[in-house]
């Protein structure tokens, strides 16, 4: 039977504090969400009894370590449904595998005159990558344009697909405004076109059930710490015959096969990417996020957020002056917001003295503000462990603090 997800708050011990006096309501899940007491434990864990460099030793607990970096490798695989681990490569978090596949996508397969799409809803992490290759290469940068509804428009993708395109980016969902784009679809007309296609998960991996294969991506990067794991880890899933051809991003222990002063070959794959020590105990916390997670049903606490974000939406809508962004056919767990006549960093801050974490400004989506012409916005943004109370204590704060601005201005 799976979890209930009602109860899931016990679970995350820094959900217990008080922010300012107040119970904490934190909305600030698309930034980080918190950790459950087990991914905690399994971190202190790791350093109090198995600590050791992986790959490389002989000890006992070398071996024991290694061990446990690969059965995470394998648990990661499982879960976004790879056809093999080999095929996970670990990285700090999906700004370093997006820049992974920019660097040496960019170095083998881009050429002066060739053209790159991303989406103009991408964050600045799967944006500024492939603008800084297509200046390295030569190459063209193309934006794929989002509509009214905060949409990508698909007929545009198809005009700008042509001969010269090397691969599209865009993420799965939106960070700034929770748009759930047709990833199936848009990778279906870029492989039409004989394009790869780079998706950034960093808002799915939460929210949306996973699997790399029936999607077809040809890379798929997502971060630790948007799913309950630690920061500073983060995954690069890859078609094998992409990452077989892609050249080394770094370069040092482990990612070589021979070195001689003349030449270097290199690891087999995922080896050949994950260049120095890498973050073990980060890793196997990873490891037990996955685990908390395979607790519930992936559909159940799809339903769960769904309806939440709906009960959100539906409180925001009903304060006076405020403008709820973006309308998408599906979106994902992301109210973004603004109210007349008040900044958006003020808001955020009266907020926080009331006990609720929200983000405010450009969300790193600087072409997505300019595209809406506003500067930035209120965004709050759930997790499993958010409830009606936290949308309720959000929709009397802002009320609240609505009426203490209006009093003095
Ligand atoms: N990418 C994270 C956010 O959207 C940091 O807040």
């Amino acid at each position: 039977m799976s979890k209930d997800i009602l109860s899931t708050r016990a679970d995350f011990p820094i959900l217990k504090q008080t922010i300012n006096g107040l119970p904490l309501v934190y909305l600030d899940n698309a930034a980080t969400t918190h950790k459950p007491q087990s991914v905690i434990d399994a971190i202190s864990r790791y350093y109090s009894t198995m600590n050791a460099n992986i790959h490389r030793g002989n000890h006992t607990l070398a071996v024991q370590a290694t061990q446990a970096y690969e059965d995470v490798r394998k648990k990661v695989a499982t879960f976004i449904n790879a056809p093999s681990s080999s095929q996970v490569v670990f990285t700090r978090g999906t700004t370093e595998s997006i820049n992974l596949v920019a660097y040496s996508f960019g170095q083998a397969f881009v050429k002066p005159g060739d053209e790159i799409i991303v989406s103009q809803l991408e964050h600045h992490s799967n944006y500024v990558p492939w603008l800084l290759m297509c200046q390295r290469q030569g190459a063209v940068f193309r934006v794929l344009p989002f509509d009214e509804n905060s949409e990508l428009d698909l007929q545009a993708l198809e005009k700008l697909l042509n001969k010269k395109t090397r691969l599209v980016a865009v993420n799965h969902v939106s960070n700034t405004l929770g748009t759930v784009n047709p990833v199936e679809e848009i990778i279906r007309i870029a492989h039409a076109a004989k394009v790869p296609v780079l998706v950034d998960g960093a808002q799915a991996i939460q929210h949306l059930a996973h699997d790399v294969q029936a999607l077809d991506a040809d890379f798929y990067a997502f971060s630790g710490h948007k799913m309950y794991a630690p920061m500073g880890v983060g995954v690069l899933y890859g078609k094998k015959e992409w990452l077989e051809q892609l050249p080394p991003f770094q370069s040092g222990g482990e990612m070589i096969d021979e070195v001689t002063p003349d030449s270097v070959t290199f690891n087999v794959l995922p080896y050949k990417f994950e260049a120095g020590t890498p973050n073990v105990a980060d890793v196997i916390g990873l490891g037990a996020a996955i685990d908390y997670l395979n607790q519930f049903n992936s559909a159940e606490l799809q339903s769960y957020e769904d309806e939440l974000l709906e009960y959100g939406l539906g409180l925001l809508r009903a304060i006076p002056g405020l403008t709820v962004y973006g309308n998408p056919r599906q979106r994902s767990a992301i109210l973004p917001f603004n109210i007349e006549g008040i900044q958006h960093y003020d808001l955020g801050t009266l907020l926080d003295t009331k006990g609720i974490a929200v983000r405010t400004g450009q969300h790193c989506t600087q072409p997505i503000m300019d595209a809406l012409h506003i500067a930035g916005t209120v965004r709050a943004s759930l997790a499993i462990y958010n409830s009606r109370d936290d949308l309720d204590a959000l929709a009397k704060g802002i009320d609240r603090v609505v009426r203490l601005i209006r009093r003095q201005t």
